[in-house]
């Protein structure tokens, strides 16, 4: 264990804390993150990384060159915010009307600056290089943030990634781990249902598309209880129900839009799949035209064994025994961690922010304990030297 990482996080503390609060104040969402970008290279410059900017959108990928040869570890951090009229009051409240830093990015992006600060610092030390991954556009699956990083190739030559997530559901100072299955694949739904509109005293000249609809809702119900194995880890959630203009008049066509969450690949074709039949059979049965549009969204996050333990016990020596907390279960929420760990090993990290009060991800009042900058710093710097300098990775 390299005590000094401890030091230096605490050292930079002040640091992170203003970043975050800039980064808080000055939201911007996803794929217009050009000011944020701006921020993270100027701090860049100020500790003389190297970076690039012209890899994907206004990511930033910085690298500190060891000075010594040996694997490269990337850690990565997303800069975007969501479409939220922030209510927590604090003195950085958002300067941008409706946008705010719901999902904590602004402190992912804080602590790898800091986590920066303190490897760039140590750097005639380390066996190897680190390559530092600020990724716009995790928030929207459509916009492709990971996924565009990694087909520019920058990564190419990473040997092991690791992220992390603020994570209110569990509590401060804890750190959330688990091997396999961590966070699930997210699919997205648009539903229209034709039917023909018709006086209401008159159902017999037309077709309701409400009752339809109302059908189709109670058959995906049935598909997740009772087709799917009570085991298997599967979520449809139908969020938007659209329809009908007058209540004397029978709809004519009912919108819905929903989400599938599945870590099986097998279990995700099969909701496409059914979803769609399901909708043929609806037709057929009353009458109505129905489409359905299926967008693919982020893929499964899966943890690799190694990886996990490595943070494990970094966590162990540098944050305590008691900050290691293994998960018994997975989550059904997404992120786009999940393309790099597609084709590089790592894993994905929870770093808990809950306290009492603090309400959840995505939520307007959303805030951290800004103690979590220095532990998450700590733990990041830490996984980085032990996996260049720890005793079994000597060069
Ligand atoms: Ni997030």
């Amino acid at each position: 264990m390299n005590a000094n990482i401890n030091q230096l996080a605490k050292t930079f503390t002040k640091d992170m804390i203003g970043w975050r609060r800039h980064i808080h104040a000055h939201p911007e969402l996803s794929g217009k993150e050009k000011e944020t970008q701006k921020m993270i290279m100027g701090v860049l410059d100020a500790l003389g990384i190297e970076h690039k900017d012209n890899v994907y959108g206004y990511a930033v990928i910085g690298t500190i060159h060891g000075g010594h040869e040996g694997p490269n570890i990337a850690l990565r951090a997303d800069m975007d915010a969501l479409p939220i009229v922030e209510t927590t009051g604090l003195p950085f409240v958002s300067q941008e009307t409706g946008i705010m830093h719901a999902c904590g990015h602004d402190s992912h992006v804080a602590i790898l600056l800091g986590t920066a600060s303190i490897l760039q610092s140590i750097r005639d030390e380390l066996h190897g290089t680190v390559t530092l991954v600020f990724q716009p556009a995790e928030e929207e699956a459509l916009i492709a943030g990971a996924k565009g990083i990694m087909e520019s190739g920058v990564l190419d030559t990473v040997d092991e990634i690791f992220g992390l997530h603020v994570w209110p559901q569990i509590s401060v100072g804890k750190i959330g781990l688990k091997a396999g299955h961590f966070m699930a694949a997210s699919d997205r739904f648009n539903v229209d249902i034709v039917g023909k509109a018709t006086h209401g005293a008159e159902p017999h000249n037309g077709i309701d598309a409400i009752v339809a609809a109302a059908n189709w809702i109670t058959s995906v119900e049935s598909i997740i209880a009772r087709e799917t194995n009570p085991m298997d880890q599967v979520v449809c959630t139908i969020g938007v129900f659209q329809a009908g203009e007058r209540y004397n008049v029978g709809a004519g066509l009912a919108h819905l839009e929903g989400t599938c969450r599945t870590y099986d690949p097998n279990k995700r074709d099969y909701m496409e799949a059914r979803l769609t039949k399901s909708l043929e059979a609806l037709d057929s049965m009353f009458g109505t035209k129905s489409t359905i549009e299926y967008k693919r969204g982020h893929g499964a996050t899966i943890n690799s064994e190694a990886s996990v333990a490595h943070a494990a016990s970094v966590v162990a020596d540098y944050l305590g025994e008691e900050a290691v907390q293994m998960m018994e279960h997975p989550s059904m929420a997404a992120e786009d961690f999940s393309a790099y760990l597609q084709h590089i090993p790592g894993t994905f990290i929870w770093l808990g922010t809950g306290f009492e009060g603090n309400p959840p991800l995505h939520n307007a009042g959303f805030t951290i304990d800004e103690s979590i900058l220095t532990s998450g710093a700590t733990m990041m710097a830490g996984i980085v030297w032990e996996r260049l300098c720890g005793a079994s990775n000597m060069k």
